[in-house]
């Protein structure tokens, strides 16, 4: 049996091209409603959630990322694989280049980044020795040896508050403290998906060298060109991934897991 799969898609990947009879669904939780499809493949359940919305509708820093993960963990999902668009600050990790992250280093300011604030819900110091789910991690490696696509196994993901892009002096400081891959959205949504108990993964794909690393300025359009180009690629990816998750997995991501009122609510489909 394999387990409940959740992909969320991050810049330039606002839907899925492989799940059958998607449906649309709404979930509203306590920290807000999220907006996801549910489909099939290899008659498998894998939900879909397009982390900027629609039509890249959401910067970063106004993302609702618990509203997210919580109707994640509200439907039952166990296992979550997320995409991110990134810049490199490493020649070997060129654009194009698929890198399965496995630390991050957290330069955002501000945004809501636990389910426990006190309160009722209390206090919770989770622990992230190891960040991302190394089960599932597996799965990418194995489903991406499955498509014959190379895919760089570890890296360092800094995440930023954005939307800006950074200046070349911050990728030089960023670069000294051992990040590999600058993005905007991979925290706090890891961070919450390990509050929540949930087995989390993210595959990052090169879509720029960082400021300053190449002379020509930064843009959303290159952004979007490159992810346009492996779209087809990261889709598959995805979806074979999640086939290759078992429900029974020997990671200790659910451990720490604390009851959470997520809120009530009736959940549509439509
Ligand atoms: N910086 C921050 N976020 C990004 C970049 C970048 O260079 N490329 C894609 N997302």
């Amino acid at each position: 049996m394999g387990a409940s799969v959740a992909v969320i898609g991050g810049t330039g990947v606002y839907e899925s091209a492989y799940l059958e009879d998607p449906q649309k669904i709404t979930v509203e939780t306590k920290f807000g409603r999220a907006l996801l499809w549910q489909g099939r493949y290899h008659n498998r359940e894998i939900y879909f959630l397009a982390r900027h919305g629609g039509g890249h509708a959401l910067p970063p820093h106004l993302i609702n990322y618990r509203a997210n993960i919580a109707a994640l963990r509200k439907l039952g999902i166990s296992a979550v694989i997320a995409t991110a668009a990134v810049g490199s600050l490493r020649p070997e990790m060129a654009p194009g280049s698929l890198v399965l992250i496995d630390q991050f280093i957290d330069f955002t300011r501000g945004r809501r980044s636990t389910f426990f604030e006190g309160g009722p819900e209390g206090v919770i110091h989770v622990d992230l020795t190891t960040p991302y789910c190394p089960e599932l991690r597996r799965a990418v490696l194995r489903a991406g040896s499955s498509l014959g696509e190379k895919i760089v196994n570890g890296g360092c993901y800094l995440c930023t508050e954005g939307p800006r892009f950074e200046t070349p002096a911050e990728i030089r400081m960023f670069a000294q403290w051992g990040a590999d891959l600058v993005g905007m959205t991979n925290v706090p949504e890891v961070v919450l998906a390990r509050e929540a108990g949930l087995c989390y993964a993210t595959i990052a794909l090169v879509s720029n060298f960082a400021a300053g690393l190449s002379s020509a300025p930064l843009s959303h359009q290159e952004v979007l060109a490159e992810m346009a180009r492996k779209k087809g690629l990261l889709d598959r990816l995805l979806v074979e991934t999640a086939v290759e998750i078992g429900a029974e997995r020997a990671c200790h991501c659910s451990e720490g897991a604390v009851p959470l009122d997520l809120g009530e609510g009736t959940d549509e489909r439509s």
